[in-house]
């Protein structure tokens, strides 16, 4: 019951940050110096994940290279003497064969894209992080998720309290706190109205699952947006096992949206000492013409 595999859906459209995403996945977007499909696959390889699935759609071929050798730059880097950067695109690389490609052939909503790699988890827990639920803190979310899992044995989300104007843009749970950091969710919906939301705890993009999603995936029901939503069937995995929810410490930043995309780049740049102070005297600069 070791959570071994990662799925990572990269197959959305991206709308949102139109042109970016014309050729290029928005997970590629880099978040200072780092596409953020970096900063989650860092995460999950922390927390003992051995293999990554990425399920891709267009911008396959950046996101392919990324994790690849390039050996041309490698050349040129030793040539320079540039051994720092050397070791810092040599290290990004993962080991060979740990990981594995599909590709979900229409963009038909995240559980859709989670069900395609349903031949390749097999029948064992997974866990999902979504690339563009970018999270600064202390204890990575995934380790934490994964330690909890090894005690309660079931599908998890990361939870947190978002404000109640927003719950159309989250699956929104109704649950009951069983732990300081745990709850145990009772019902979901996913975007639904402030009126209809039955609390403000939102479902996050990390997410440990047992393998009978894949069953309720499989029915390819269409939910909110007209998308097969993985909330849905994870609604109807409650009816047979527990689903929990882990309350995370730290700031989450959404980086499919323009603000928190920017927001994250200042929070992640603000945490690098060679450029933190030059941030620092830009924004106090522009904080006097407001
Ligand atoms: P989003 O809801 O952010 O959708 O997907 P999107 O298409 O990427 O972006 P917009 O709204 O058009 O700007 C959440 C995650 O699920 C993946 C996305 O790549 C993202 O990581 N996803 C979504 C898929 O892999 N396939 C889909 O059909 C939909």
């Amino acid at each position: 019951m070791k959570v071994k595999k990662a799925v990572f859906p990269v197959a959305g459209l991206g709308t949102r940050f139109i042109p970016a995403t014309k050729a290029m996945a928005k997970e590629m977007l880099p978040v200072v110096d780092k596409p953020i499909i970096q900063y989650a696959v860092e995460e999950a390889f922390q927390a003992g994940i051995e293999q990554i699935i990425f399920v891709t759609g267009r911008g396959k071929k950046a996101l392919e290279d990324h994790f690849d050798r390039s050996f041309e730059i490698e050349h040129a880097l030793e040539h320079k003497g540039k051994s720092d950067l050397l070791k810092q695109i040599q290290e990004l690389v993962p080991k060979t064969g740990t990981i594995v490609y599909t590709r979900q052939n229409q963009p038909l909503g995240l559980g859709h894209a989670i069900w395609c790699a349903r031949d390749i988890v097999g029948d064992e827990p997974f866990a999902v992080l979504l690339a563009d639920d970018l999270i600064q803190t202390d204890k990575p979310v995934l380790s934490e998720m994964v330690k909890k899992f090894d005690r309660l044995r079931a599908s998890m989300a990361a939870v947190m309290e978002v404000e109640k104007e927003q719950t159309d843009k989250y699956g929104i749970l109704d649950a009951t706190c069983v732990e300081d950091d745990i709850v145990r969710i009772d019902d979901m919906i996913e975007k639904p109205s402030p009126e209809e939301a039955p609390s403000n705890l939102a479902i996050i993009g990390r997410y440990i699952l047992m393998p009978k999603i894949f069953e309720y995936l499989g029915r390819r029901k269409k939910g909110a947006g007209g998308e097969i939503q993985l909330t849905d069937a994870m609604k109807i995995l409650l009816k047979e096992q527990p689903i929990f929810g882990y309350k995370f410490n730290g700031k989450r930043f959404d980086c499919g949206d323009k603000a928190g995309f920017q927001m994250a780049n200042l929070a992640f740049a603000l945490e690098r000492p060679d450029i933190r102070n030059r941030l620092i005297k830009f924004i106090r600069d522009v904080e006097k013409d407001f």
